[in-house]
């Protein structure tokens, strides 16, 4: 980029106003502006078009997310930035539904506000040239499906692992599954295989690495499934950057047909890479009140950042035998279709446990044949003529 980014901060507090612009003025920003909350900084992005709003959140909330909601309609070509002393994820979430492109916990410090406006207008300029030429296109790249959700404990990563372990099964392709899941990573342990290599050290050595020598780097599972695990410490995630996951995502993407992305029941901005890549989203939800609530907002969010709904494909799994709802009302109450649907089987939390995929263990089981629906969804691939036996066999697995 060849001129400094031009930056409006809008603070209610004046000093903080003008401690922040000397901070950003020392080094390579430019500060064209700022304002209060409300119209006034409405009337700023108007007259001066910057690049980037750094915006404080704090209470109440009520008039700052009006403003950023403001100023997201007011000037579309600018980057939202919220900082705020408030990490809970629901005002992650809040300000990322409003328009905020990213969001930073104060104390703000200079490298801190530098990343993230370097980190987004980079990402403007290659989704610009990607417009302009589709150049990077050149290089086929398979298909990335992250598996997400708004909640923790719904089966994300039973799907995950069968999903992958199907594809492989039916489609014979290439797939790799990575777990995002940066607090505690549940593939390994899933898929029970051992952790050498994990996508932390991946992350540290990426600028070495290439699409063919990143396959060495992955665990190969016997079921044919290469596999990218979590650390096993939650701690070495603070090591990686979202530029690290898009590229090794990017380089798992030239050498793969699939790419499977488990993530966790937590927003960061870690997972908002995994879903900006996506081809598909599939966003899963059980059935109980909390997590179909907890879906409305992640779908919101998605909204908001102006994901394309095409992209998005709910997937209710019955995670629990509790059936308090009717599929019909989930799809009425999100105002959503629902994609796909994987029925409750007991045999799901046997085989996790003995960390063998249930589309291995119990082909036939009802979970196995659903995620098969899936797959053949998926990959276009034809069915087999099932026989007598096997018809048998399906009835009863
Ligand atoms: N369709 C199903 N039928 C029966 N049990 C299921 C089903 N799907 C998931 N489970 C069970 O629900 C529990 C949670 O599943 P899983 O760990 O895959 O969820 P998760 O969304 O990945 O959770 P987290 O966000 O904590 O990683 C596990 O005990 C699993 O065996
Ligand atoms: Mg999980």
């Amino acid at each position: 980029m060849a001129r400094t980014p031009e930056i409006v901060i809008v603070d209610p507090d004046l000093s903080v106003r003008a401690d922040l612009t000397r901070m950003l003025t020392a080094g390579q920003f430019t500060v064209v502006g700022d304002s209060d909350y409300g119209i006034d900084a409405a009337t700023v992005a108007k007259e001066h078009s910057p690049d980037v709003f750094l915006i404080n959140l704090e209470e109440p909330v009520a008039r700052a997310f009006q403003t950023i909601e403001m100023l997201a309609a007011a000037a579309p070509q600018a980057a939202i930035i919220v900082y705020s002393s408030q990490s809970d994820a629901g005002s992650v979430r809040r300000a990322m539904v409003a328009g905020a492109r990213d969001y930073l916990v104060k104390p703000l410090k200079p490298e801190d506000v530098a990343r993230a406006i370097y980190g987004i207008l980079e990402q403007e300029e290659r989704k610009r040239l990607h417009l302009v030429d589709g150049a990077d296109q050149q290089v086929a790249r398979g298909t990335i499906l992250t598996i997400f959700g708004a909640k923790g404990g719904i089966g994300k990563t039973t799907i995950a692992t069968n999903l992958a372990t199907a594809l492989v099964r039916i489609t014979n392709a290439n797939v790799v599954l990575v777990d995002m899941d940066t607090r505690f990573g549940d593939v390994a342990i899933m898929m029970d295989i051992a952790v050498e290599n994990s996508i932390a050290d991946i992350g540290r050595r990426i600028d070495e690495l290439d699409r063919e020598s990143i396959k060495d780097e992955l665990v190969r599972h016997h079921s044919g499934v290469a596999i990218l695990p979590a650390p096993l410490h939650p701690n070495e995630w603070r090591d990686l950057t979202p530029q690290h996951i898009e590229k090794i995502i990017d380089l798992l993407a030239q050498g793969h047909d699939y790419i499977i992305i488990d993530t966790p029941g937590t927003f960061n901005e870690i997972i908002a890479t995994t879903l900006e890549l996506a081809n598909i989203i599939m966003l899963v939800t059980s059935m109980d009140l909390a997590s179909i609530k907890d879906t409305a907002l992640a779908l919101e969010m998605l909204r908001g950042a102006n994901v394309s709904e095409d992209k998005v494909k709910l997937t209710i799994n019955h995670s629990t035998s509790a059936n308090s709802l009717r599929e019909e009302d989930v799809e009425r109450v999100l105002e959503y279709p629902v994609t796909w649907r994987i029925p409750h089987d007991y045999h799901v939390v046997n085989s996790n446990q003995l960390g063998i995929p249930i589309v291995i263990a119990k082909p036939y089981a009802r979970v196995s044949r659903a995620i098969t629906d899936i797959v053949h969804a998926l990959s276009g691939a034809p069915r087999e003529r099932k026989g007598f036996l096997e018809r048998f066999l399906g009835r009863t697995g």
